[in-house]
């Protein structure tokens, strides 16, 4: 482990878990207990939940489960140390440079190409300004952007030789590894170093903190591909960045507007509206709808309403209500973008549009009954049927009334038949829904038990023991003396007891989320599955005892059935009769303890 136990301990107590998972989760509280939707699965009713006394999550529907630190892990999908980093910065807390040399390694490379990508923003920004630039800048100023504009998102010219950006950077001495893994550079078969930007209009994309991570680039006349971007490097993930997101969160606005391109974003927020972020053309990603949700109370989204743009819309808006986001829908006349909408409209007319996004409902309502002739009674129904099953999956039941007075108003049919359709359709789906939450069940845990077990039966006694264990310390001196560390049968288990048992040893307390620091998320998961499906098992003497003796009991079983096969292939008849004498014995102390079951 990089940094010591204490250290890490300090960074989960720091970061309460009801805290962190709420700026993800919409989380209400029921008994002891908060429960929201799972941000792991997707699921229609609440059965994600938080223990704040024990400060873990579990998922009955997913079975995901674990500490803060788990779940930033899960979330933000980072490794151990990423989420603890993520945790200490949030919690103010400073971590040392790490230890290890690898890691040691990784961050400094991250910094270094951090470095020359700003090198290669400057260069870009500089050849734009320089004679070489009056045909982009008059390109930019067509677009209608302004000096200062230009100068925000730094926009940038590469030149148009092969290796102009890499002569100048392998001139200051940055070396020709670097050049490559940045993305700027490719190496052609003879091994010579070339531009990939070429000739082209540069975007620089910022991360939330302003760094620049990567570049796009687009030609000024009509040569393909018309946008070159940075391959993914170790500071850039184009599924988790979002363009435009560092001006963005800055502003006042509490929504975000999502658009698909560097040039809308740039326009919009020349227009004044400076919430908008970009996804870049690729497809919404679940981890930048989490970073939507964290920066925004509201997201509308606005792409393109040609039929590609409609698709990527619909998945969008499917991510986005996962990620728990309110949404609306933001259409632009005649097939614009916002960028062309507001070269020809002006901002005013674009804020218009803005104030009057849709709902989610109504646009899904919008897009069917684009696909229908309404003069057919037949397309009609059909119709009538597809609004019914739209507004059934609809969970907030005010809104879902209302749409449905508003629907049966709007399309001439009776309330009553509407609602009744629609409660029709909820009750299948409830019932549907809860199949498919046991069937599911069953699977994940046959998935869980990927964590080496030689037996099942064994694990769950067992992993059940260390959480009662965890509950209650001073159940220690018991536990170690009847169940030692060579009595475990389930090696995922065995290592949990190794790390508990050790630091009850040393009289340092434990509790279940301090032991689930140093599990993988898989181990975690099935440990907090384990002591939430037994959390009404209370942590007595008597308890703990049932459990010890349910396990003697398994292994006993085990016992006597190894010494049935042996008497059977025994010859001697005196070793027969000494295993029988064992078998009776045993057979005895069974009876005793089944008694006490
Ligand atoms: P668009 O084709 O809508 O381009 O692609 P745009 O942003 O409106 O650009 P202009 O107005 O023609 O200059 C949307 C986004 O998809 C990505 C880019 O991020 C672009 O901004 N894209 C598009 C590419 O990565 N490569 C391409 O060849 C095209
Ligand atoms: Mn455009």
């Amino acid at each position: 482990m990089l940094y010591p136990e204490e250290l890490i301990e300090e960074v989960r107590i720091r970061n309460d878990i009801i805290e962190v998972v709420s700026s993800y989760v919409k989380l209400e509280r029921k008994g002891r207990r908060y429960f929201g939707l799972c941000p792991f699965h997707n699921e229609k009713s609440p059965s994600f939940c938080i223990e704040p006394a024990k400060q873990f999550f579990y998922c009955f529907g997913c079975n995901k489960g674990g500490s803060v630190i788990q779940f930033i892990m899960n979330i933000e999908h980072l490794d151990f140390l990423d989420a603890l980093k993520f945790l200490a910065d949030r919690a103010g807390i400073a971590l040392p440079e790490p230890e290890d040399a690898g890691e040691k390694e990784k961050s400094k490379l991250r910094m270094q190409i951090l470095d020359i990508n700003k090198e290669a923003a400057r260069f870009f920004f500089a050849t734009l300004a320089s004679k070489n630039g009056t045909g982009a800048q008059g390109y930019l100023r067509r677009r209608g952007l302004t000096e200062k504009t230009i100068k925000q998102f730094g926009l940038g010219l590469a030149p148009g030789g092969w290796n102009e950006l890499t002569k100048a950077l392998l001139d200051k001495g940055t070396e020709k590894g670097l050049l490559l893994s940045s993305g700027l550079s490719l190496e052609t078969k003879n091994g010579e170093l070339i531009d990939r930007f070429r000739d082209r209009v540069m975007f620089p994309i910022f991360d939330i903190r302003g760094n620049i991570v990567g570049f796009g680039g687009r030609v000024i006349d009509q040569t393909q591909p018309k946008y070159m971007n940075s391959p993914d490097t170790p500071v850039y993930n184009k599924s988790r960045e979002l363009y435009g997101l560092n001006f963005a969160r800055q502003s006042k606005s509490k929504k975000l507007l999502i658009v698909e391109g560097y040039m809308d974003v740039i326009s919009l927020h020349q227009a004044g509206i400076d919430y908008a972020v970009a996804s870049l053309g690729t497809a919404l990603t679940q981890s930048q709808a989490w970073i939507l949700k964290k920066y925004a109370e509201e997201v509308i989204i606005s792409y393109d309403s040609d039929s590609a743009g409609q698709a990527a819309t619909l998945r969008g808006l499917d991510i986005l209500e996962k990620a728990g986001c309110n949404i609306r829908v933001l259409l632009i006349p005649d097939g614009k973008d916002p960028d062309d909408y507001i070269k020809n409209n002006g901002p005013e007319k674009f804020k218009n549009l803005v104030d009057r996004a849709i709902s989610l409902l109504d646009y899904k309502i919008r897009i069917e009954k684009n696909m229908y002739n309404l003069d057919t009674i037949d397309d009609k129904l059909k119709l009538l049927n597809s609004i019914a099953d739209i507004l059934a999956a609809h969970d907030n039941s005010i809104e879902r009334e209302l749409y449905t007075k508003n629907y049966a108003q709007q399309y001439g049919i009776s309330l009553e038949s509407l609602n009744s359709e629609v409660q029709k359709r909820r009750k299948k789906q409830i019932s549907k829904s809860k199949e498919y939450s046991l069937r599911k069940n069953t699977a994940v845990r046959r998935e869980l038990s990927g964590i080496p077990q030689i037996d099942s039966r064994y694990g769950d006694l067992e992993y059940l023991l260390l959480v009662m264990l965890c509950n209650e310390n001073r159940f220690f001196g018991k536990v170690s003396d009847e169940y030692g560390l060579d009595a475990y049968m389930d090696k995922g288990a065995k290592k949990i007891a190794e790390k508990l048992y050790n630091r009850l040893t040393q009289s340092k307390n434990c509790v279940l989320a301090e032991l689930l620091n140093v599990l993988e998320p898989k181990e975690a998961s099935y440990m907090v599955h384990i002591a939430e499906t037994n959390s009404d098992l209370e942590d007595t003497d008597k308890a703990i005892q049932q459990v010890l003796n349910k396990l003697e009991i398994l292994k006993l079983e085990d016992l006597q059935k190894q010494t049935i096969e042996r008497i059977k292939n025994e010859h001697d008849g005196i070793i027969r009769r000494q295993l029988g004498l064992e078998f009776s014995k045993r057979a005895e102390r069974l009876a005793e303890l089944k008694r006490l079951a």
